[in-house]
């Protein structure tokens, strides 16, 4: 009786000691993987480095290239190491992205804004908020194309204004014809006389196709109008398709 509890009670003590032991030996083997993978990071890290800087200097060599020739407008997508290793886990699911093109953008916030009472006309003075390529010229009121295609156009203005109503055109003039003047989209709002309630903004968008040195600029028809120059309020933007 005595002899088989010994035996039990040491077949059970064998049992905790080499659980015991896999658990220490799964600990250990954890963390070299845990080593390994830092090592690996930071291989990777340093490979990053050399890479970005070689597409670095690769891309500016590029972007004179493109420049000196058409087609300046669209930039090359970046490919560095972490977008890399990303889309390999995800190839099987997307269209390959090489050569692929960044589409140039253009969005505008309001810097001031300028009015003229013979015009009866207001108009918004605009900075540059966020953008990517080389397509458009800005300066203040108006932005140049540099290049012919279809484009998407947009625009939202906040009016705070208690004439009967308020809205915005978005004037295209085109250089190659004498300056002759076409209206791309207009937006209009019916506004209340009572000043709590006279607030409005009007949307409008579309696309068009323009060409090189063509103009567009926002025009509010209205002589001292009072606009919100917040910059989500009011702005405006354009994208090369
Ligand atoms: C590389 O790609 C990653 C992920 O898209 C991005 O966060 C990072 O800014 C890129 N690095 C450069 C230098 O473009
Ligand atoms: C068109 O407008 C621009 C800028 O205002 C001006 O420099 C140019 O002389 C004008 N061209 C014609 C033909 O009127
Ligand atoms: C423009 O309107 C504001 C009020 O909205 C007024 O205070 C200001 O005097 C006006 N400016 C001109 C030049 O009429």
């Amino acid at each position: 009786m005595n002899g088989a509890a010994l035996y039990l009670g040491t077949v059970a003590l064998l049992g905790v000691v080499i659980c015991l032991a896999a658990l220490i030996w799964q600990a250990s083997l954890v963390q070299q993987l845990q080593r390994e993978l830092k090592g690996l990071k930071t291989e990777l890290q340093s490979r990053d480095a050399t890479q970005q800087h070689r597409q670095h200097t690769e891309g500016a060599r590029q972007q004179t290239k493109d420049g000196k020739h058409n087609g300046f407008c669209h930039q090359h997508e970046d490919n560095n190491w972490t977008t890399r290793i990303l889309r390999g886990r995800r190839q099987a699911a997307l269209p390959k992205h090489r050569g692929s093109r960044k589409p140039p953008i253009l969005h505008l916030i309001p810097a001031a804004y300028s009015t003229n009472e013979m015009l009866d006309l207001t108009e918004v003075i605009w900075k540059k908020s966020a953008g990517q390529g080389q397509c458009f010229e800005h300066h203040g009121k108006s932005v140049v194309m540099k290049e012919n295609g279809f484009y998407f156009i947009y625009s939202q203005v906040l009016f705070h204004d208690i004439t009967f109503t308020m809205g915005q055109l978005m004037m295209r003039t085109i250089p190659s014809k004498e300056n002759k003047t076409q209206i791309l989209f207009k937006c209009v709002q019916s506004m209340s006389a009572w000043e709590a309630y006279s607030h409005n903004s009007c949307y409008s968008a579309g696309v068009y196709e323009l060409q090189k040195e063509d103009v567009i600029q926002l025009l509010i028809p209205r002589f001292n109008a009072t606009v919100d120059m917040s910059s989500h309020a009011t702005f405006m933007g354009i994208m090369k398709l």
